[in-house]
């Protein structure tokens, strides 16, 4: 049987690590086997691209050439990790997928639509089997980030950059609301957590887990 396929989504500072661990533990309390992974990163080569892509010495680098690399860094995440897990039952939780891209390439560095035609040739046409968007405002998620330490390359953008990367966020979630489950970022960590765990039970009585 295929394993479950579940991703996290959410600009700066919305406290996805928190919840990642959160649903680890709540597969690792039903025995099942649990692995997490990141984009863009995962594999020995993904990381070496994560490491280009964030690098805040790459001042230079092309909007085309970033959105390249991420689906570069994520076609070989696909194929050398994340089905393989999934083949062999496993859950993967996995930080960040294809909707970054879109909101991120597509939305704020307004590429449009070729990003979406690209990332279906990294992934193969894989899809999440559910995805959480922890909405937070950016400006909020800023100053959250902001009292972490310094900023990488993307995370030096200006504000409007952000907020376009929202108004992605926002228009994937609407697009696809079976899929994306919006979870209001701002309430406290222990109410995200019961909203997270809610939609996993759904997700887990569909698939008989
Ligand atoms: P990371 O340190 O993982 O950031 P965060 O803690 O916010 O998840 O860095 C990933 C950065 O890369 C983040 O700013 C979002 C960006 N990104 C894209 O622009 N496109 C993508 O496809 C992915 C996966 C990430």
């Amino acid at each position: 049987m295929r394993g479950l396929f579940i991703t996290i989504e959410g600009g700066d500072g919305a406290g996805k690590s928190t919840q990642i661990r959160n649903i680890e533990g709540f597969f690792a309390r039903k025995g099942l086997v649990v692995v997490h992974t990141r984009e863009p990163g995962g594999t020995e080569i993904s990381e070496k691209l994560r490491d280009i892509l964030l690098d805040s010495g790459n001042t230079e680098m092309e909007d085309v050439t970033e959105m390249l690399i991420y689906a570069a860094a994520r076609a070989q995440h696909v194929r050398e990790f994340v089905m393989p897990s999934l083949e062999k039952g496993e859950i993967v939780v996995c930080d960040r997928f294809v909707d970054s891209s879109v909101a991120y390439q597509a939305y704020g560095r307004e590429l449009g639509d070729m990003v979406a035609e690209v990332n279906h040739h990294a992934t193969g046409g894989l899809k999440p089997d559910i995805t959480f968007w922890l909405d937070i405002d950016p400006k909020t998620g800023r100053e959250r980030v902001s009292k972490m330490g310094e900023f990488d390359r993307l995370e030096m953008e200006e504000l409007d950059f952000h907020y376009r990367v929202y108004d992605g966020y926002k228009k994937i979630a609407e697009s696809d609301p079976g899929r994306v489950k919006r979870i209001d970022a701002s309430k406290s960590i222990d109410e995200i957590s019961k909203e997270i765990e809610t939609y996993l039970q759904e997700l887990c009585s569909e698939r008989g887990l």
